[in-house]
Order: C-alpha cells, then sequence, then structure tokens
C-alpha cells in the first residue's frame, strides 16, 4: 500500500478532500495529512484525522520521531497529493516560499507529485496563476485541471475541485508503473448492434467491462488507449479517446483505419457474426404471423486485421465458449492469425457476460497455456496485459 502524504490548503472545496481521504483509507492506503492553518477554518483537523484514521499535521516547528516534522513527513511519503491546491499555495510553491508546514513539506518532497487546483474562477483564470501553476508542471507536478461548472461563491467558470473519483484514478495512475509507456494499444469492446428496422436490431449480451477494463488498465500503466466500443452501459475510462460505433460493419470500418496507428490490438468485442440482410427503412408492421429475417455474415475484422497487420504488431483476440474451450480457441488462435487469445467460458453464470468476475485461459502463439483463476475483471485486465507484455517484448 501506498504512503500518502495528503496536503489540504485552505479553499472552500476541502470538504470534498475528505470522499478523497476516506476512499484512500477504505483501500488501505497510508497517510499523513498536513493542512494549512487556513484550510482549518473550513474543516476541523479532528474530521480529516477520523475519517482518514491518520495523523494530522498544521504546525510547523515540532519534533515527530526526533526530526523537524517536515523534513521527516516529506521523506516518509512516496507520493504527495495537494488537493485543494489555492491559489495563495499554488503561489508560494511556485516560489520556493515554505512558510507553513504543507509549504515546507512540499519543498522539501522529492517523490511523486500531484496537485488539484481549486478555486473562483477569476482567481484561476489570472495570468499570475496560470503562470505559477506552469511553473509547477515544469518543477514536476501533475496538475488535474479543476472542472467548469458552478463556483461556491454563485459564478459560473473553471475552478470546481474535480470528481473523488478522478482524482484517485490520477493518483493511481502516478503509482502504477508505466511499463507500457510509449505503446498504443487500440482495444474494441462491447456488443454490437445489427438493425432489423428504425426501432429493431439483433444483438448479444456483452456488456463490455473486459474490454474496458482493459483500456483502464493499460491507461494506467502509461499507453496511449484508442477504445472501439459498441453500445454500452459504461462510463468512458478516464484518459482513453473511446470512438462509439454500434454495428460490426462500423467496427470493422474503425478498426482497419486505426489499426496502424497501434503498436497492440485486443480485440475484446462480441462482433456479431449475422446481420440483416436487408435494413427495412421504416417500421415492420405485425401483418402476418410469421416474420423471416435472412441474416448475412457480417466480415471477420480480425481475419481482415490479419491481411494487413505490420509484423511489429501484437494482435490478442478473444475466444467466447461454451463448448470445448481450448480447442475452439486454438483454431481461433491460428486461423486468425493471431499472437495470443484469451478464451473465456461464456456459460458459467458466475463469470463473463455482465459480470465484474472472469476466469480465463490466455494461449500463446509458441503454445504456452496460461490459466487465471476466477478474478474480478479489473485484476485480470492486469494480468492478461502482464502476458501480452512478456510476450511482445519478444517481438517488439
Ligand atoms: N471477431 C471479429 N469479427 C467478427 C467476429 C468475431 O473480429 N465478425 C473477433 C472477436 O472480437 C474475438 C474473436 O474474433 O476477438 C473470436 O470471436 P468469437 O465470437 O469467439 O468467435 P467467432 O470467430 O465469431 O466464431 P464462433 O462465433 O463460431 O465461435
Amino acid at each position: 500500500m501506498a504512503k500518502i502524504l495528503f496536503g489540504v490548503s485552505g479553499g472552500i472545496a476541502a470538504y470534498k478532500s475528505l470522499e478523497v481521504v476516506s476512499a484512500l483509507r477504505k483501500r488501505g492506503e497510508e497517510l499523513k495529512i498536513v493542512m494549512t492553518e487556513e484550510a482549518t477554518k473550513f474543516v476541523a483537523p479532528l474530521t480529516f484525522s477520523v475519517v482518514g484514521k491518520c495523523p494530522v499535521y498544521v504546525e510547523p516547528f515540532q519534533s515527530i520521531e526526533g526530526s523537524v516534522i517536515h523534513t521527516t513527513i516529506s521523506q516518509w511519503a512516496e507520493i504527495m497529493v495537494i488537493a485543494p491546491l489555492t491559489a495563495n499555495t499554488a503561489a508560494k510553491m511556485a516560489c520556493g516560499i515554505a512558510d507553513n508546514l504543507l509549504t515546507m513539506s512540499a519543498l522539501a518532497f522529492n517523490g511523486l507529485k500531484i496537485a488539484s487546483p481549486s478555486m473562483n474562477v477569476r482567481m484561476y483564470e489570472n495570468p499570475i496563476t496560470l503562470e505559477n501553476i506552469e511553473k509547477l508542471k515544469k518543477n514536476g507536478w501533475h496538475i488535474v485541471e479543476p472542472e467548469s461548472g458552478h463556483l461556491a461563491d454563485g459564478e459560473y467558470g473553471k475552478g470546481r475541485y474535480p470528481k473523488a473519483e478522478l482524482l484517485i484514478f490520477e493518483i493511481d495512475r502516478m503509482l502504477t508503473p508505466h511499463d507500457y509507456e510509449k505503446k498504443k494499444v487500440l482495444i474494441t469492446a462491447g456488443p454490437t448492434r445489427e438493425a432489423i428496422d428504425p426501432v429493431r436490431y439483433v444483438t448479444n449480451r456483452s456488456s463490455g467491462k473486459m474490454g474496458y477494463e482493459l483500456a483502464r488498465a493499460a491507461y494506467l500503466r502509461g499507453a496511449d488507449v484508442k477504445l472501439i466500443s459498441g453500445p454500452v452501459n459504461i462510463d468512458a475510462p478516464y484518459g482513453v479517446e473511446v470512438l462509439n460505433v454500434e454495428s460490426a460493419e462500423d467496427m470493422k470500418r474503425a478498426v482497419l483505419k486505426n489499426a496502424k496507428w497501434a503498436d497492440i490490438v485486443i480485440m475484446a468485442a462480441a462482433v456479431a457474426d449475422y446481420r440483416p440482410a436487408h435494413i427495412s427503412t421504416s417500421k415492420i408492421k405485425k401483418t402476418s404471423d410469421e416474420l423471416n429475417i435472412k441474416l448475412v455474415k457480417t466480415d471477420d475484422i480480425l481475419k481482415e486485421l490479419s491481411k494487413i497487420r505490420l509484423s511489429s504488431q501484437f494482435i490478442v483476440g478473444f475466444a467466447a465458449e461454451t463448448d470445448d474451450l481450448l480447442r475452439n480457441a486454438q483454431k481461433k488462435l491460428k486461423e486468425k492469425n493471431l499472437d495470443m487469445i484469451i478464451a473465456n467460458d461464456v456459460s458459467r453464470k458466475d463469470i463473463g457476460f455482465d459480470s465484474n468476475y472472469n476466469e480465463v485461459k490466455i494461449l500463446c502463439k509458441d503454445g504456452e497455456i496460461i490459466s487465471l483463476q476466477r478474478n474480478e475483471k479489473r485484476l485480470i485486465a492486469h494480468n492478461i496485459l502482464d502476458t501480452i507484455k512478456s510476450q511482445s517484448f519478444k517481438e517488439f
């Protein structure tokens, strides 16, 4: 678990840091909190201490563990987070002023640094503040931009504290080793929808969760990620460019258009194998007792891709099977000319479609088979990326 030094400076958004601190504490992170004197006017140190189950320091010039406090806590932490970062604290930090425990600790700290400026829009947009924030960026601070919207004082504009989820995601991204740095990863996810008429379509039960977790994990690990997504009910992962598509034909076009860009392609989408031969332009009325819809095969995107693939690219498929998992997956690995295929049993109710869990077998081109036990898709995604890395680096 990470050792996090969490700094709170004195803005109205200080209370929003309680949610972030609470979430970090629940995950088991080790926290120490530093507040400016001004921040204590908005939220009592006791509240942060109880929510974070951790010490909260305000006073400089005291000793802990036999050393002055700012050097002790700044050496202890691996990451320093300052949220909210006020215009005043940003200005001091940009000039190297260390006149309270927070600015002293920030100046002494040389680990991973992340800050989230929140303030009134006019203070934020003042060129002096923007210049100070630029200086902090040059000095290694990763800045999470404030959101635009209604501000506490009734004004509207940029300056809102970001969503707790985003700040935590950015903290995670800093803490995660960037072993996919400079890698371009193209991922497909979700089902496709094949229109019958303007109101009806043929689709499948894919939720898109596995592909979205892969996209999220790859971005956390430093990759540039494009996600081509069929219709799903999942929020776009932070930092990932999402290209929304509907039909297998749309998905094919989007994949082939972006294929050359990618070092790694992961086809996690459940592409429809058949589509209606004709799409009725008007709603089909229920005039007859039976309705036959002629279906025709869609193009196999992976097969098309393998025709134009670059030799440096690493292509991964998924095999959704209800029977004979390994044999069917082996066949697809070969026929689609893949480097790797992830086989999952979609007949099981406790994993796969729409579940947050999965259990998969990874079949590599060299014949190696890796079994991943049932686990959250979030973690399975990282295991899959570990295997891609170990397999692809042989070829890259
Ligand atoms: N796939 C594809 N284009 C299609 C169908 C599937 O690129 N028209 C990809 C999927 O994204 C997946 C892999 O091929 O990565 C295997 O998909 P799957 O549905 O398991 O198998 P199919 O090839 O469709 O064969 P079958 O449905 O007969 O099992």
